[in-house]
């Protein structure tokens, strides 16, 4: 009874982002994503995950409309924002519309203070200094390390201090959804915990959506609601964040944990099993 209540309820929750089957070509020849299909519902953190080169980045540049500039398309598939067609927007466009990326490598303008890069994230906005002003306060409220570091010069704050200034200027465009790329990577575990805590928090707090693309399975399936598997340009699994890290091939080749008893040489033997969505 509850059980199906729960799920009238999760049925029921507004589809933000809808990607449909899409395909990317890069160079004209370079067949890059083969058929991806993806949802990010209202309020959801979503987990795209996948080993180098599976296509994460590449499909979050399709959303937002960044393919352009590396000479990708593309050029099969539908991208819906809120109901609404979204393939022939500007990034500029998007972010005006509430969908704005961080892009892998957390890039911050290294020659400007961290408050010049944070108010550089508001450039789309025309509701007046003092509403900017608010929201910067709000950005120092959910990372005050950058608080402390507000006229520090970008390039010369650590790497961490980077990721959550790149994540706190997407915040400064008011987003209803960030594209949140490897925000672990090069970053200590102590330090990846906390940002993905503050995404949690935004999540919650702010009703932002994410979809963050993640080599780090583990980190990302403990803090999102669902999860898509990349493999090659193609999403292989997804299901439930619970689900996937029970999952025994998500186990064995994603988490990097297998069975806890230890495996006889018979079983070593046949151990290098295909996955089973390959088989
Ligand atoms: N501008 C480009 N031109 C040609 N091929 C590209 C381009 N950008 C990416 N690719 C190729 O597309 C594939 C997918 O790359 P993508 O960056 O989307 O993967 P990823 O899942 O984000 O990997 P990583 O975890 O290493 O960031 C790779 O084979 C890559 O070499
Ligand atoms: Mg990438």
């Amino acid at each position: 009874m509850e059980a199906n209540a729960a799920a009238t309820q999760a049925d029921a929750k507004k589809i933000l982002l809808s990607v449909n089957n899409i395909e990317v070509i890069y160079d004209h020849v370079i067949l890059v994503l083969k058929g991806v299909s993806l949802e990010v519902p209202e309020g959801g953190i979503i987990a795209l995950l996948g080993a180098n080169g599976a296509g994460k980045t590449t499909t979050l540049k399709a959303i937002s409309n960044l393919l352009r500039a590396e000479r990708g398309e593309v050029t099969k598939g539908s991208i819906l924002f809120e109901g609404g067609q979204v393939d022939r927007l500007t990034a500029n466009d998007l972010v005006k519309q509430g969908v704005v990326q961080v892009m892998e490598g957390r890039h911050c303008f290294e020659h400007l203070t961290i408050e010049d890069n944070l108010l550089t994230g508001a450039y789309t906005r025309k509701d007046g200094r003092a509403a900017i002003q608010q929201d910067l306060e709000m950005v120092y409220n959910y990372f005050p390390r950058l608080r402390e570091r507000r006229t520090s010069q970008a390039g010369y704050t650590s790497g961490g201090e980077q990721q959550m200034c790149a994540i706190g200027r997407a915040l400064m465009s008011r987003p209803t959804m960030i594209l949140l790329d490897e925000p672990s990577m090069g970053l200590a575990p102590q330090l990846v915990e906390e940002i993905f805590e503050i995404v949690k928090k935004l999540n919650e707090t702010e009703g932002v959506s994410f979809l963050l693309a993640e080599q780090n399975t583990n980190v990302a399936l403990r803090y999102a609601d669902y999860g898509y598997i990349l493999e090659n340009g193609r999403v292989v699994l997804d299901g439930e964040a619970a689900a996937l890290r029970d999952n025994e091939d998500v186990k064995e080749f994603y988490l990097g944990v297998s069975g806890s008893e230890r495996k006889s040489f018979r079983d070593v033997k046949h151990y290098k099993r295909r996955k089973r969505w390959l088989a």
